[in-house]
């Protein structure tokens, strides 16, 4: 619980109440990049029309400044690349209209900060964007040459090193890669986003985490090829709450430890979250041979629709032996119900040297679509289960 305090209390009071107080408050001068030449036909480079409304609204010094993309316009954009810090000490984007990538990979023009992502924003402090509008990183030609060769694809939007990030009410589809990057982030308020990405697309994450804190993910619906989100490594406090996923491969902790890599994760609370037809649902997955930790880490009323690999520990992620392992310990999965598209409900196999420590299962209930028995399997881990439907055979039972 006390995660959950930390993370609503930050919000309630960072944001609710003193973001929109401010903002209606101080609401300061617009910038609307029609007034800066762009087009909004879907077609045309608006890319310089952004940057220019951008450069007045990053150097406003009268209250809040918002950058204004209209409804009913479609603004075609080149890779982009927002870099602060800004004066204003929030900066609202108000993307009430579309914002569209190239359409061919030929047309991307990815320049110097810009070859990782589509519209990248580092050192934004206070950056609230939000406005009912959509983001369509056109992702289909890179998907298609990505299955024909191993190549580097853009993740549609990348915020680093920012402090209080507020996203809300916009919707994302067909990023060439994952939909959001969240690194090196202190302070996120994340709400009512829908993401929507082919089941077969590959790796179009929802949104994906590294060395951020006090972040809360709320209501959003996450409907992709991959995981709807991925909580990587460094990072601490982050709260997923009311989340529906899938298609998709659930909520991961990590990969972790990959190329004995040390990596932490901890203090991880995911709460009121659907897995519909998803190929895992809670997962925590580490290499053999990394070093560091996962802990901490709870996943509570889960409901589960048809999912395959509802629970997951997974420290065999690579074939490798070796003497190291990101140790896990502290997990605690509380109440969770439905069905699984195999019998195989729940593998918590853990490393044969460390072990899993202080495992704690609570009110699982799962059996096959048809209503028939599940089974669990398990190797090296240690804890207790009070009511597990399938019965967990390494477990001590209460
Ligand atoms: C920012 O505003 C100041 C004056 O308020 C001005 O001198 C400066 O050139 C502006 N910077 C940019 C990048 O527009
Ligand atoms: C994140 O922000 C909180 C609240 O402002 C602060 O207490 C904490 O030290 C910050 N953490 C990091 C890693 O900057
Ligand atoms: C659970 O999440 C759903 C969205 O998936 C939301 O509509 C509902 O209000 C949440 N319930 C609680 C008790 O938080
Ligand atoms: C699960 O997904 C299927 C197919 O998209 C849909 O028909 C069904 O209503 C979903 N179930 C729940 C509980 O959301
Ligand atoms: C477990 O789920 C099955 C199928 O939904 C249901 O029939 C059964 O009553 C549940 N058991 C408990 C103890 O909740």
């Amino acid at each position: 619980m006390k995660l959950l305090f930390v993370a609503l209390g930050m919000c309630v009071f960072a944001y609710s109440a003193c973001v929109w107080g401010r903002m209606e408050l101080h609401a300061g001068p617009r910038f609307n990049v029609i007034d800066y030449g762009a087009m909004g036909n879907g077609e045309t480079d608006d890319s310089q029309a952004f940057m220019k409304a951008w450069k007045d609204a990053c150097n406003a010094s009268n209250g809040t400044p918002t950058l204004l993309i209209p409804k009913e316009k479609s603004f075609m954009l080149q890779p982009l690349f927002f870099s602060g810090p800004c004066k204003p000490s929030i900066l609202h984007i108000k993307l009430k209209g579309t914002i569209i990538a190239p359409k061919n990979i030929k047309d991307w023009k990815l320049g110097k900060g810009t070859r990782k992502a589509w519209i990248r924003f580092k050192r934004i402090n206070g950056l609230v964007i939000r406005g009912g509008g959509q983001i369509d990183g056109q992702g289909a030609p890179w998907w298609n040459a990505y299955f024909n060769s191993e190549i580097n694809r853009p993740t549609a939007l990348h915020f680093s090193e920012c402090n209080n990030l507020f996203l809300s009410g916009l919707t994302h589809i067909n990023s060439p890669k994952n939909h959001i990057s969240i690194n090196r982030c202190n302070g996120s308020f994340i709400s009512k986003l829908h993401f929507i990405a082919p089941d077969e697309s590959p790796n179009t994450d929802g949104i994906d985490i590294s060395y951020s804190s006090n972040i809360l993910i709320k209501n959003s619906k996450m409907e992709t090829g991959d995981d709807c989100i991925a909580i990587n490594h460094g990072s601490t406090f982050i709260s997923v709450i009311g989340v529906y996923c899938g298609p998709g491969h659930g909520i991961s902790i990590g990969s972790l430890g990959k190329n004995g890599a040390h990596h932490t994760v901890e203090e991880i609370y995911v709460r009121n979250c659907t897995f519909n037809r998803t190929t895992n649902g809670a997962r925590i997955k580490t290499w053999i041979g990394g070093k560091g930790y996962a802990r901490k880490i709870t996943f509570k009323d889960i409901i589960l629709v048809e999912a395959k690999n509802p629970i997951i520990i997974d420290q065999q992620y690579n074939p490798y032996d070796s003497a190291e392992a990101v140790r896990v310990s502290d997990v605690s999965y509380d109440n969770v119900r439905g069905t699984s598209s195999s019998p195989h409900a729940i593998k918590l196999h853990c490393d044969k040297n460390l072990g899993c420590t202080n495992i704690v299962l609570k009110g699982i209930n799962i059996t096959t679509i048809a209503g028939k028995k599940t089974y669990a399997s398990c190797k090296n881990i240690k804890g207790v289960c009070s009511f597990c439907n399938p019965h967990v055979p390494c477990l001590s039972h209460s």
